[in-house]
């Protein structure tokens, strides 16, 4: 059966393998192995296992007082329902954990993982511009749990 974890440093080589098949041209997404390290030292970063125990996705988010907040979740194959998973765990996760809000920031382009996250209840309350190191804009989405 497929199932949901917390990663471990085992998982390093495919958490980057995923990460660069994603975002091999979009720089503001990459993070490096060190800071993958240390995230998943942390205990921030989860992952969807196939029945084989293959990494099919990834998120890594960071736990803050009454706020959840996503950095950067991937999938190996899109449109599988994977994504969807990940995102179904992590809303449950914020609501058995009182957490209120879950928000992150994405790139204006990304209209797949835009319409992704409009699908799991997410709205944008923000525009914010030159968000990224290059100059790119973000648009802040926020998931409102527990009221
Ligand atoms: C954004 C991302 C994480 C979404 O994950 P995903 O696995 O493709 O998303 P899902 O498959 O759950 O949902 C997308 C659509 O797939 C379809 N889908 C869902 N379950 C499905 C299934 N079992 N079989 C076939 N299609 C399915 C649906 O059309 C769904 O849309 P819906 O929400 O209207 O139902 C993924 O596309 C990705 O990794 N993108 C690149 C990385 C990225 O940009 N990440 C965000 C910035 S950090």
């Amino acid at each position: 059966m497929s199932e949901i974890i917390l990663l471990n440093r085992n998982y390093i080589d495919d958490i980057l393998y995923i990460q660069q098949v994603n975002f091999k041209d979009s720089e503001d997404y990459l993070i490096s192995k060190e800071a993958f390290l240390e995230v998943i030292f942390k205990k921030q970063v989860y992952g969807y296992l196939s029945k084989e125990k293959k990494l099919l996705a990834f998120i890594f988010m960071k736990k803050y007082d009454e706020k959840l907040r996503i950095y950067q979740i991937a999938t190996i194959k899109t449109n599988q329902g994977i994504g969807g998973e990940l995102m179904k765990f992590i809303i449950n996760f914020g609501i058995n954990n009182r957490y209120k809000i879950i928000f992150l920031e994405v790139h204006t382009y990304n209209i797949r993982a835009i319409n992704f996250y409009f699908n799991n209840g997410f709205k944008i309350i923000e525009y914010i511009k030159n968000y990224y190191k290059n100059g790119n804009s973000a648009y802040q989405m926020k998931l409102e749990i527990n009221r």
